[in-house]
């Protein structure tokens, strides 16, 4: 049974994980997990004496920033290689046969149950992650796991979670989403919605809630059919949702219709803004706290430096739909920075039009359709991990006046900080998108100037020769 503490072992083997003590619940784990990203540091970390709570009481963080620790969480062949992370993902992370979790009596979850009045959220050192945050979020890389009150249908999504008193949490789930469906499938109906958030789990759990999957994808049975290994979870006590039963750290409870509704947000969102400011939720009654001993929390702080889980996964989608809508010569697909903001495709460019169809595909695709920005078309000789030769194809092949299409009326969100707030209070959340296409244009490709780089063998055999000599030196060959 794979969970949290195997993936850190994981990190130790590959020195990935560093462990910080006596770090402040208040902003100090937020600004450290932001720092460590922006800096490059390549390192998860591991907070343990928390200021004000007892040493074993831990939160993870920056468990996916690197090619690394991402191929190690979704359990790929361990690479420092984006591009071959990027392909594993793209090859391995789509459905697999997915297999239904097995319901056990009990397990390391359920070592300390936590009921009634002893219920108090802030016993867990839980951190206050931006400046502006309006309240302490627990649930930053959560499993939030639902069911629909019509079809009975599970659903585990990840959705931030603030806490407002020791037994009441906000669960934010945007329109659209299964989770969102779930919960108005029984508060509308005026029935209170059960709702079980894994706060702490194995990395690939967490992996599997967020991913983009069909409706009718129960992400606890697909994440068993990545693993090859049904999931094993344990009945909720209230609400007889399942809960994995490796978890670290497991709250169960009821949004009841009755409960006055409580300002949510703002929270520092993946946008690296504000976005979404504050909203009316109705909050979830905390009726069960389930642990294991010393337990973790796990957290995903965003940062303006994307993590290269979500590099990865925005990557490896988009190029898997492109193939899957059946346009030919995609070579690579990279993306920048999160979701659609930024991405970067590849084409071996068959016939007039192809890199316009492929920018216009990939904006459209599900991979690119939701608050993108900017899609970059390149020849295949580019390499789109490479953002020196992806600016110097933008800069090179591409007339901004011929090759810049600007498309309207795209589907965007609450959290786009660029839509104007009159906008978003009419309920109009559309942005604009620009594909740039930065190849030679096609008609007179044969024409277009050779470029001058030294050829890859070059390159090799001169590392090869003067590797050793020039990399004592600045900005030396490595
Ligand atoms: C770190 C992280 C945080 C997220 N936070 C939220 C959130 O607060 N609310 C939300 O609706 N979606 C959030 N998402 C996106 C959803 O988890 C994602 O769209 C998921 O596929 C939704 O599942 P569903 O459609 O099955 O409900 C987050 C994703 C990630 C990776």
């Amino acid at each position: 049974m794979y969970d949290l503490r195997d993936y850190l072992d994981r990190l130790r083997e590959y020195d990935q994980l560093t462990e910080l003590h006596g770090a402040h619940w208040d902003l100090e784990i937020g600004g450290v997990s932001d720092l460590v990203r922006r800096d490059g540091l390549e390192t998860a970390v591991l907070f343990d004496d928390v200021v004000g709570y007892e040493t074993g009481l831990r939160v993870l963080t920056n468990g996916f920033d690197t090619p690394l620790q991402a191929s190690l969480a979704l359990g790929y062949d361990p690479t420092t290689s984006l591009r071959e992370a990027v392909s594993a993902h793209k090859e391995q992370g789509t459905l697999t046969k997915a297999l239904e979790p097995r319901t056990v009596d009990a397990g390391p979850v359920t070592d300390t149950v936590i009921a009634g009045d002893d219920v108090n959220l802030l016993d867990f050192p839980v951190p206050k992650w931006h400046a502006d945050d309006g309240g302490r979020y627990i649930g930053t890389a959560d499993v939030v796991v639902t069911r629909n009150a019509e079809t009975g249908a599970l659903n585990a999504g990840t959705y931030r979670v603030q806490i407002h008193g020791p037994d009441e949490a906000t669960v934010y789930i945007s329109p659209g989403k299964d989770g969102r469906r779930n919960r108005d499938s029984y508060l509308d109906e005026d029935e209170p919605f059960p709702v079980v958030v894994s706060v702490g789990h194995a990395p690939d759990l967490f992996a599997a809630a967020n991913e983009r999957l069909p409706e009718d994808v129960d992400e606890l049975e697909y994440a068993g059919g990545r693993r090859g290994e049904a999931l094993e979870v344990v009945e909720g006590q209230m609400t007889g949702l399942p809960i994995p039963s490796a978890a670290e750290l497991v709250l169960e409870g009821h949004v009841y219709p009755e409960t006055e509704p409580v300002e949510e947000g703002p929270f520092g969102e993946w946008t690296g803004y504000y976005g979404s400011g504050t909203q009316s939720v109705r909050p979830m009654t905390v009726e069960r706290i389930y642990h294991r001993p010393d337990p973790i929390i796990f957290g995903y702080n965003v940062s303006i430096a994307p993590s290269a889980l979500s590099v990865i996964r925005s990557a490896a989608r988009l190029w898997d739909e492109l193939d899957q809508a059946g346009i030919p010569g995609i070579e690579a697909v990279n993306a920048f920075m999160p979701g659609p903001y930024f991405q970067v495709v590849a084409v071996d460019q068959q016939y007039a039009g192809h890199s316009t169809q492929v920018g216009m595909q990939a904006i459209s695709l599900p991979a690119g359709a939701y608050h993108g920005r900017f899609t970059v078309v390149v020849d295949a000789d580019v390499d789109v991990f490479d953002w020196q030769e992806v600016l110097w194809a933008i800069t090179s092949r591409c007339d901004p006046e011929e090759d810049i299409q600007i498309v309207a009326d795209t589907w965007s969100t609450p959290l786009d900080p660029r839509i104007p707030p009159e906008r978003k209070q009419s309920g109009d959340l559309t942005n604009s998108r620009a594909i740039i296409d930065a190849t030679r244009p096609y008609h007179w490709r044969e024409s277009f100037p050779e470029d001058s780089r030294i050829t890859d063998e070059l390159a090799a055999a001169l590392r090869e020769k003067f590797g050793d000599a020039l990399s004592g030196g600045d900005g030396g060959v490595q």
